[in-house]
């Protein structure tokens, strides 16, 4: 083949393939082709002196193919630490409603770009996003911009008992998404990908939600992404208002198949997983959102014995309060273990929920969540000596060290598509200094305002 200077040799101490024998390599490099790798080989058959292109040469490294968070609110960083302990339905009341509804084209220029910054410094390079319900162009722009591969959507609120000010008619809701899917599904190559979002029970029609399900059929491949049965009070309510629980009530509608990811999935009663399961729905856990809103924990061993879809988000900044998935895959190993054993929720396990079971859930296991030939380059490098000096070597031991010990500093470099966007820990996309800055000023001219 023909080589070109897009040719990339990568060659770390070890790859965590994430591949169906789940293998981890020594002494083997990968070669990405514009954008895609198209050889993984052991070192020594690369003749390196010839090799057309650029070397990274990473010995002391482990590679694992790039994160995946199924759920985000990329609009709601500006307001980390701004909404700290309440629950689910003050938090959006009193804070994270208005908060949102104060936002203008700058405040949420960089309340993305601060997301997709810590986001792409920490390893994620494929996202599910909720947007907002004014100026969802701008998550666009940035979104591509930065080059992560993502489903985003405005979302979609008919309905505002919390908030009132905070709010669209269903026809405008409708219409608007209609829009942006017609702009920007499917854009940048397929990086980028439509995701409706209706908010939640509480805050939509039941019209706005059959008639989104209706308008995806426009749009072959988009999703259906919402929150649901998250917090106790809001079971009682969409209980009290519809006859039914949440999952039920979506699948009485027609809501629910294999293009729903719904967040959270906590409170639900046993007919529920049957429903999740029978209509092969996308769950999206967020453990520390779960935890630090006091929402409860979801059952996620039982699902998973149940082979329903599981991947993992780190939901807005403020109800965590980070973007990590190194913290959500560390919460997901943990918080699961005094309620069902020390066995439950093995680091491999966890790890595959933030690879290849998110790639699954998005229907691009065929593109990204492992490292295998004719797949993206989405590449993490991580420096596992930095937070953890198990001294044994066994295979298994590299899962532990990521899903127990490491953390976001861990993570030394970042290609999304072949191109680095991560080095030496920083995300070469965006100034982060000027960031904080201007995130701090757009911060004071709204905190004003709200
Ligand atoms: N339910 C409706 N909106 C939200 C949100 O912004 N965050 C969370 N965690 N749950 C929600
Ligand atoms: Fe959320």
């Amino acid at each position: 083949m023909k080589k070109t200077k897009t040719n990339k040799l990568i060659i770390p101490k070890s790859i965590v393939t994430v591949d169906a024998q789940e293998r981890i390599l020594f002494n083997h490099a990968i070669e990405i082709d514009n954008g895609i790798i198209n050889r993984i080989a052991p070192v020594a058959e690369f003749n390196l002196d010839t090799f057309y292109g650029e070397i990274f040469r990473y010995e002391n490294f482990t590679l694992v193919p790039g994160f995946i968070q199924t759920h985000i609110h990329l609009c709601q960083t500006l307001f980390r630490g701004l909404a700290d302990d309440l629950e689910l339905l003050d938090w959006l009341q009193k804070k994270i409603f208005p908060f949102e509804n104060s936002h203008n084209k700058e405040s949420l220029r960089i309340s993305v770009q601060l997301g997709l910054n810590e986001l792409i410094a920490g390893g994620t390079t494929t996202i599910v996003d909720m947007g907002t319900l004014r100026h969802q162009e701008v998550i666009f722009e940035e979104l591509i911009k930065s080059g992560i591969r993502a489903y985003a959507g405005k979302c979609m609120i008919d309905v505002n008992d919390l908030y009132p000010e905070f709010f669209e008619s269903k026809e405008e809701g409708i219409e608007s998404s209609y829009q942006f899917a017609k702009e920007f599904h499917n854009k940048t190559n397929g990086k980028i990908k439509y995701a409706f979002a209706p908010r939640f029970v509480l805050s939509c029609t039941e019209k706005l939600l059959i008639e989104t399900k209706e308008m995806m059929k426009d749009f072959p491949g988009s999703f259906f992404h919402t929150h649901a049965s998250e917090n106790k009070k809001e079971f009682e309510v969409v209980k009290q208002m519809h006859g039914k629980p949440n999952v039920e009530y979506f699948d009485s509608i027609g809501i629910l198949d294999d293009r729903t990811v719904l967040a959270h999935c906590i409170h639900l009663e046993t007919e529920e997983y049957k429903s999740l399961k029978k209509r092969n729905v996308r769950v999206s856990h967020c453990p520390s959102s779960n935890l630090k809103l006091g929402s409860g924990i979801a059952n996620i061993p039982y699902m998973l014995k149940n082979g329903i879809s599981v991947s993992l988000g780190a939901d807005g900044a403020p109800c965590n309060n980070s973007l990590s998935i190194f913290k959500e895959m560390h919460l997901a190993a943990m918080i699961h273990k005094p309620i069902h054993g020390p066995t439950s929720m093995d680091a491999k396990t966890v790890f595959k929920l933030a690879t290849i079971d998110g790639a699954r859930a998005l229907h691009m296991q065929n593109e990204i969540g492992s490292i295998e030939v004719g797949k993206k380059a989405d590449l993490v490098l991580l420096n596992l000596e930095k937070s953890d000096q198990t001294l044994h070597g066994n295979e298994d031991s590299i899962y532990s060290k990521i899903v127990y010990s490491s953390n976001k500093d861990c993570v030394k470099n970042v290609f999304i598509n072949g191109e680095l966007v991560t080095a030496d820990g920083i995300c070469t996309l965006y100034d982060e200094q000027k960031l904080m800055s201007d995130g701090k000023e757009e911060l004071r001219k709204l905190i004003g305002r709200v």
